[in-house]
């Protein structure tokens, strides 16, 4: 079998979440890390390390030569220039979410990936995540008839003066907004892909509890969508503590079916009784510590599944799940949303697919 040539770039906190994986059996036969790259040698050298890859770089246009797809970790206002760069160098480009900063930058990076024929994928791991495929199963099949409401809850702590002693460019405008933007994309994209396609729409933030950040670090959106489900997201970065951690719950016609990250409990309901139970055996981790580390156990990320994908469509020359196209359609979502917020409106969220026009 063919093996892809990954070069790394950014080797700082989701790098090192990513190259945890990196023995996994699914990517191992498939991707070699031969290359990585920081601005700050010490960290990619150990980067270099982590992922056992030959070359180390601090200027990631010396790698091109090294690589044929890169996985671009880099802060957000620096998603654009790197993609661009290797997109004209006919590589392929695993981008962290969100793809860019801008609707603008966005489509002009989808254009070049278009004219030089390479994968572009957004790095979104929780629509990799089997207890979701089973749940869209499940949805899908009818089974317990249509969906009511879809609610996510994510609650974590991410002080950085906590976490690395130091502000970060994190706490400033080079992260392209608050909560939603930066951490909300992943679970409006999993709204997306549940319930289709969105009517209207509310978000309303609070700086409140984060104060380290220059936007909201507590986000509250609810969504309509067509056919009249609702689907609803609470993201916070400022949970001192917490009961759900990461919480996937979905309402339908018959039953409730729910997926906790924290635990890996996986439970359909009626009623109060539990109809059947698919639990991953894990242990919850000791709630007690403060402040508490609630997105710490980086195994819970699983980013091995989107980068095996990302080779695969690389390798298979096949279109991703979450391509460039999707991606955007939930980023103009959020930039709808935060635009309606600042007007005191609801927002309305017809006609956001590319090339489709609005009613
Ligand atoms: N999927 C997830 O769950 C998840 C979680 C956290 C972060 N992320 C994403 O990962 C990306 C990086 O975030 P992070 O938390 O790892 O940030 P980070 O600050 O920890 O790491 C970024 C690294 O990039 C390096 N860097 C900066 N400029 C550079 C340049 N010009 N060339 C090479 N290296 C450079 C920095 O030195 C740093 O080591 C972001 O897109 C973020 O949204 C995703």
């Amino acid at each position: 079998m063919a093996i892809l040539r990954l070069g790394v770039i950014g080797c700082g906190g989701m790098a090192n979440v990513h190259s945890r994986g990196k023995d996994s059996e699914d990517i191992k036969d498939i991707i070699k890390v031969t290359a990585v790259c920081d601005i700050v040698e010490e960290r990619a050298k150990n980067a270099a390390i982590s992922w056992g890859a030959e070359h180390v770089f601090t200027n990631y246009k010396d790698m091109v030569d090294y690589v044929d797809a890169v996985l671009v970790v880099l802060p957000h206002d620096l998603h654009y220039e790197c993609g661009m760069f290797f997109i004209n160098n006919k590589k392929h480009v695993l981008m962290e979410k969100p793809m860019c900063n801008s609707e603008s930058e966005c489509l002009s990076l989808m254009a070049a990936a278009e004219r030089e024929g390479v994968v572009l994928m957004t790095a979104y791991p929780v629509r990799y995540y089997p207890e979701l495929i089973k749940m869209k199963e499940i949805a899908d099949s009818g089974i317990y008839g249509k969906i009511m409401q879809m609610s996510i809850w994510t609650e974590q702590y991410t002080d950085p003066m906590q976490k690395y002693g130091e502000m970060t460019w994190g706490n400033t405008a080079r992260l392209g907004g608050g909560q939603l933007f930066s951490h909300g994309c992943h679970y409006i994209d999993v709204l997306l892909w549940f319930l289709g396609k969105p009517i209207r729409g509310v978000h309303v933030g609070t700086k409140v509890g984060t104060p380290w950040l220059l936007e909201e670090g507590t986000s509250n959106v609810t969504i309509e969508f067509e056919g009249g489900a609702l689907g609803y997201h609470f993201g916070t970065w400022g949970a001192r503590g917490t009961k759900m951690g990461y919480d996937f719950q979905i309402h339908f016609e018959k039953a409730l079916v729910s997926y906790n990250k924290h635990s890996g409990a996986f439970e359909v309901r009626q009623g109060m009784e539990k109809l059947i139970t698919l639990d991953h055996g894990r242990q919850t981790r000791e709630q007690t510590v403060t402040p508490i580390e609630i997105d710490a156990d980086a195994a819970d990320k699983r980013t091995h599944l989107e980068i095996r994908h990302f080779a695969d469509c690389v390798l298979n020359n096949t279109k991703p799940i979450t391509n460039a196209y999707d991606s955007l359609q939930g980023l103009r979502v959020i930039w709808k949303l935060y635009e309606a917020e600042k007007r005191n409106e609801i927002a309305d969220l017809r006609g956001l697919g590319l090339g489709e026009k609005a009613e």
